[in-house]
């Protein structure tokens, strides 16, 4: 058990070290061009699957722009994010059908099972909650999807179950 620990732990630190090496790459590439923060941003969120604070700071200094104009930037786009996401993000309609159907409670139950509020990530970095307008299928109100899955006439009991499928499916790729 402590062998395997100590295995995961190399492979993720050098998992990082890839990474950190991936983004002076792609900084040295558009250092001292104009309009660079954003498409950096872009390529280094690809690599991190976020923006955390220390990336943000290589990227001020790597392109030379204040650290203000960088965090501005990631607060303005909501494709950018400095939070870790997980590894499926649940979007919840909140369109006017599925909220009169009872997306608020569905939504709500989420929050309890996964313990996060929206736009949290779960603990075990599985699930990221998100709300959604609609997405186009209020027939089947009230809708959620996580990932490319789409689920529809939902009631708050079944959220239990869904997630327990990736769960269970995260489990065996693990296994
Ligand atoms: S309002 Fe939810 S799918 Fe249209």
């Amino acid at each position: 058990m402590e062998a395997a620990n100590k295995g995961c732990c190399c492979q993720s630190m050098k998992a990082q070290d890839e990474r950190y090496q991936k983004l002076a790459d792609i900084i040295a590439r558009y250092a001292g061009q104009p309009g660079a923060l954003i498409p950096v941003l872009h390529q280094a969120q690809e690599v991190f699957g976020y923006l955390p604070h220390d990336v943000q700071v290589l990227i001020a200094e790597g392109l030379d722009v204040p650290l203000s104009e960088v965090d501005g930037v990631i607060t303005f786009y909501s494709l950018f994010t400095s939070q870790p996401r997980g590894k499926y993000t649940i979007g919840v309609c909140m369109g006017t059908a599925c909220y009169v159907k009872g997306a608020a409670a569905v939504l709500e139950e989420l929050k309890q099972q996964l313990g996060i509020d929206v736009n949290g990530t779960s603990a075990d970095g599985l699930f990221t909650l998100e709300v959604t307008r609609c997405v186009g299928a209020c027939g089947l109100a009230p809708v959620m999807n996580i990932g490319d899955d789409v689920y529809g006439r939902l009631k708050p009991e079944d959220v239990r179950e869904i997630l327990d499928k990736y769960i269970q499916a995260e489990r065996q790729a693990d296994a």
